[in-house]
């Protein structure tokens, strides 16, 4: 079986070594010396301010809603995981979706003015497998509305935009340190915030607004990460080069096998240096995906139709926020993303990118 994804595990006999750190110390978790450690090194990996590890991606979110005092109205993306519009919901708020560009399939800039209204009060945006969104064009809109922005950068960790951190845009930033991602912590996140204050809130707020003894400062929630997790992320840090090493090598592979084989994939903006997050593409049609993901399943490899479905039409949501964002559905309905892991070997390419071709030449029947 070749999964889509598969966790980078460090040697056990590292993870050994925090564990009797944490037996020895006897903290295991409430903001322990191994968190601390961690914050402060993916700060300085990430080279980012005011970073506040979470328990996970969507707390991450959530809080960020919350610090910001964001209500009513958030300008968000249909293309993007289910999380991102969750928390907007969980946390009483509307998404009002704005259509994608077809370059990156992150928010349309084009598309924001025209949707925001007297309660708008923020942009949700999410940098689509690490592919960033218009930074400069979204602040813009926000300054001129007074919008607060934030990103989801569940997919961006380690992108730079022109030799700067992505994180770095926007108000705050999110990310997921879930096993699925390329840095990881088993479950985890983190809060980038650019203002140190709001930065502290987070803080505040992920130990349920609770300091010292008995002071309760703010509404709070409990986001705590724990030192077992945070010792996951102290051995996987230091390999987070390799592992982007690795993945661009496997990312090359494939562009070279599928190379003239009429898919589309996301393009780059001028200035990015990728982090090879995901491997995604688009095929020609909603069958020829489907017939493809068939036939790669039936050879025992497991694609994964991500993101789908596209966000403003999941079933749940009122049917006035059901707004219509043809470019997401399109890209939605026709795009797969291919295994990409460390240890995916050349071999195992050659037979993805084999059975790709082969069904899209009509060796099997559409
Ligand atoms: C774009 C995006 N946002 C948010 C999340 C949620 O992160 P977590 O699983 O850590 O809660 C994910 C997780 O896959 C994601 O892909």
């Amino acid at each position: 079986m070749i999964p889509v994804t598969r966790t980078f595990l460090p040697d056990i006999e590292e993870y050994t070594v925090y564990l009797d750190k944490i037996w020895q110390a006897g903290h295991i978790t409430n903001n322990g010396p191994l968190c601390r450690q961690l914050a402060d090194e993916i700060a300085l990996y990430l080279r980012v301010p005011n970073l506040e590890l979470v328990t996970n991606g969507t707390l991450a979110l959530q809080i960020a809603i919350k610090v910001l005092d964001i209500k009513d109205e958030i300008i968000t993306t249909p293309y993007s995981y289910v999380a991102t519009t969750n928390s907007i919901l969980w946390e009483g708020c509307e998404p009002v979706f704005v259509d994608i560009e077809p370059q990156t399939f992150c928010i349309n800039p084009d598309l924001i003015e025209a949707a925001i209204t007297e309660k708008t009060s923020a942009i949700l945006a999410t940098h689509v497998y690490g592919y960033p969104c218009d930074v400069a064009r979204i602040q813009k809109i926000a300054d001129k509305y007074k919008l607060k922005v934030i990103y989801d950068a569940a997919h961006a960790f380690g992108v730079k935009l022109f030799g700067e951190s992505i994180l770095q845009h926007g108000d705050c930033s999110t990310l997921s340190f879930h096993a699925t991602k390329l840095f990881h912590t088993a479950e985890g996140g983190a809060v980038v915030s650019k203002d140190a204050e709001v930065g502290k809130r987070v803080f505040l707020m992920k130990k349920f607004g609770h300091i010292g003894e008995d002071e309760y400062l703010d509404i709070g929630i409990n986001a705590k990460m724990s030192e077992l997790h945070a010792a996951i992320g102290l051995c996987v840090l230091p390999k987070v080069s390799d592992i982007i090493a690795s993945r661009k090598e496997c990312s090359g592979w494939y562009g070279e096998q599928l190379e003239g084989s009429l898919l589309q994939w996301p393009i780059s903006p001028v200035g990015l240096e990728y982090n090879y997050g995901y491997y995604p593409v688009i095929f020609s049609s909603h069958d020829v995906m489907m017939k493809v993901r068939q036939t790669l399943m039936d050879n025992g490899i497991g694609p994964r139709r991500y993101f789908y479905p596209s966000l403003n039409t999941l079933p749940f949501l009122k049917p006035e926020l059901k707004r219509i964002c043809p470019m997401s559905e399109n890209i939605s309905s026709r795009v797969l993303c291919l295994p990409l892991y460390v240890g995916l070997s050349m071999a195992d390419v050659g037979v993805i990118c084999g059975i790709i071709r082969h069904t899209l030449q009509g060796g099997v029947k559409l």
